[in-house]
């Protein structure tokens, strides 16, 4: 079996993406500092597979410790998912998010090259399209950023793009997610955010189990279906299965450049996501019309043909199996998993 180094393992689309390699036949390593994921989403991982999973409390901006990951197995290829996130976050403390997500992409990928691991997936996302001039977006679009984090994500693929031009023998993919959104159906693993959440789907669940109070619906007069802000959401298991399709082609082609959107291709707005969770639980969820929210867009959804026609990449959730799933776990996790 092929050793995977998955870093941010133990996080929301880490923990789904070392599921799905055990599926394919893949062995995944877990890398992860734990920074905001609990360790107990590798007991959890190891009781759905039914398995050991091996795994390092490392921060990957420490180059000698994730030497030594290199030094004790024999990597065949990383999953990058390893980074700070929040948007707001990253406006406030902009050198935070530089110096972690582009000193650990870069010692990722000098501890790869010393170790002779070449195949690096990393974790992009449909940030780099900024506000596109249409929809649905291809992979050929131009890159615009607006925020901090999405800069390091943009830096990132730049950065990788040089290196494979330099080093023809490594493959990279840059894989641009949409919206995740759903949990595993076994409700043991979710997304599970610290705090009051930023993102649309925890926000809900937290408002339907009663820990908050009221979804703010942000705007609702944007050029769109009911004028809230569409997104593509994907389930977190659709995406998933996409690092391992991912994997697969990267064992049979030489090219070392893929790019791909991952997402459904389909766009859905705020108050259609809330009217479908109001299917799951069977009853009105409060939310209120409040201001828009600075730096949001009206719509973003993929053009998903490039991802199906060379990986293979087809989704199997609609949006009420992500609301379902993503009920399932916060019902099953009122505090989160602990
Ligand atoms: N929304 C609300 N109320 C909330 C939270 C969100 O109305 O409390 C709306 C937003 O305005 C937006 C939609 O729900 O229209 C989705 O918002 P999210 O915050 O869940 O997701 P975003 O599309 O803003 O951002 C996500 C990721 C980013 C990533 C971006 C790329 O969180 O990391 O997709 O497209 F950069």
């Amino acid at each position: 079996m092929k050793n995977v180094v998955v870093t941010g393992g133990a996080g929301y689309i880490g923990s789904h993406t070392v599921l799905s390699l055990i599926e394919y036949g893949y062995n995944p390593i877990i890398v992860d500092n734990f920074s905001n994921s609990s360790p107990k989403v590798i007991e959890r991982l190891e009781k759905i597979s039914n398995r050991d999973i091996k795994c390092y409390n490392i921060d990957c901006c420490n180059k000698d410790e994730l030497d030594k990951v290199f030094k004790e197995n024999d990597v065949f290829g990383v999953i990058h998912f390893a980074g700070y996130k929040a948007v707001g976050e990253s406006v406030k403390l902009p050198l935070k998010y530089y110096e972690n997500n582009l000193i650990s992409l870069l010692n990722v990928v000098e501890v790869m090259h010393n170790n002779n691991s070449n195949n690096l997936i990393f974790s992009s996302s449909a940030t780099v399209y900024g506000d596109p001039a249409s929809v649905p977006i291809y992979e050929d679009f131009p890159l615009h950023v607006t925020n901090p984090y999405g800069r390091t994500k943009l830096m990132i693929e730049e950065i990788l793009k040089d290196y494979v031009k330099a080093n023809p023998d490594f493959k990279v993919a840059l894989l641009r997610y949409f919206n995740p959104i759903g949990a595993h159906e076994s409700g043991l693993i979710g997304e599970d955010p610290n705090g009051i959440p930023n993102n649309l789907m925890p926000y809900i669940t937290q408002v339907c189990i009663g820990k908050l109070d009221h979804l703010n619906v942000f705007g609702d007069d944007y050029d769109t279906i009911d004028g809230t802000g569409v997104r593509d959401y994907v389930h977190v298991l659709d995406l998933a299965r996409g690092h391992s399709l991912t994997l697969k082609k990267m064992e049979e082609i030489n090219d070392n450049l893929l790019i791909y959107n991952l997402g459904t291709g389909k766009g859905s707005s705020v108050l259609e996501v809330v009217h479908e969770m109001e299917k799951v639980v069977g009853h009105k969820i409060h939310y209120v019309i409040a201001n828009r929210r600075a730096g949001d867009i009206a719509t973003c959804y993929a053009n998903c043909d490039k991802a199906y026609k060379e990986l293979g990449f087809k989704t199997q959730y609609n949006l009420y199996d992500m609301c379902q799933s993503s009920w399932n776990f916060q019902q099953k996790n009122p505090n989160g998993i602990r």
